[in-house]
């Protein structure tokens, strides 16, 4: 028995295989889920991606700034699954001026689409999946603590500290229906998302180095499997929590 038997999860965020929710989805199927992916922009990449798993599952479209793909999305999961258990966002996208040392000259219209991506995706994701949670269940964002100021990373960390305060006011509203809202601050991981940071390698010369249990650039499995442990049965009464899955950093004086 997988810690996810019988659970049916919707999983965004897949682009490549270096992707976060691509570990998230992999585990989850070896782990007893049914899965279902969104995918956003090149569906054909996402389809190819998603051949690579296990189980090669369903991928629908899903731009979460796009209205009419949120207020359907219910109807389409629904095509595939009966009901959910399990949302995970793993979502996250700032324009280039957004990052890379430029925070005081951003305009705010780039602010504007950092946050609605990245931050307010949160709660349109959660509330577009509700009709199919009429059980509870659990829904988990992926983070990056933003309790300090990091070099480069700027604007989206401001979007991340309103991700973190996002979900704690979705935990709030969502507990009366049974749901619980937590977020996995992974520290540094070679994804499409961290490519695109102009400097991105300052975190990864000194992550490694930092971290008491040390740190894989490349291995997203840590953090995808702190997702499925949260969307498990285990953790039935936690919820507007921050699991870190960081080797440590965040515990650790500079
Ligand atoms: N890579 C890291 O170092 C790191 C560390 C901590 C947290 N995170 C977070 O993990 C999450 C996943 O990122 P990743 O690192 O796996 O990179 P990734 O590039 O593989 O995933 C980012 C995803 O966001 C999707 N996306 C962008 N705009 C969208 C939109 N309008 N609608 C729907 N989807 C959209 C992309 O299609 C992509 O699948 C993000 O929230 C990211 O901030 C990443």
């Amino acid at each position: 028995m997988g810690i996810l038997e019988g659970k049916r999860l919707l999983v965004t965020g897949v682009l490549t295989d270096a992707s976060i929710a691509f570990s998230v989805a992999k585990l989850a199927q070896e782990e007893g889920a049914t899965v279902v992916l969104t995918g956003y922009g090149r569906l054909s990449l996402v389809e190819r991606i998603a051949k690579r798993l296990p189980e090669p599952p369903p991928v629908i479209e899903l731009d979460v700034q796009d209205t009419a793909h949120l207020d359907s999305l219910a109807d389409r999961v629904g095509e595939h699954l009966d009901g959910l258990d399990g949302v995970v966002h793993s979502i996250g996208f700032a324009p280039q001026s957004c990052l890379g040392g430029n925070f005081l000259n951003t305009p705010w219209e780039d602010v504007a689409t950092a946050l609605h991506i990245s931050t307010y995706s949160f709660k349109s994701l959660a509330v577009a999946c509700l009709p199919l949670m009429k059980e509870g269940g659990a829904v988990v964002g992926l983070d990056f603590d933003a309790t300090k100021a990091w070099p480069v990373y700027d604007w989206m960390g401001v979007a991340k500290a309103g991700l973190e305060s996002c979900a704690r006011y979705l935990a709030r509203d969502l507990g009366k229906h049974g749901i619980r809202v937590n977020l996995v601050a992974a520290g540094p991981l070679r994804t499409m998302a961290a490519k695109s940071i102009p400097g991105f390698q300052e975190f990864e010369d000194s992550w490694p180095e930092k971290a008491p249990l040390g740190w894989d650039l490349a291995d997203t499995v840590p953090a995808a499997k702190a997702c499925l442990a949260l969307m498990s049965d285990w953790f039935p009464a936690t919820t507007g929590e921050i699991v870190h899955v960081d080797g440590g950093v965040h515990a650790i004086g500079a």
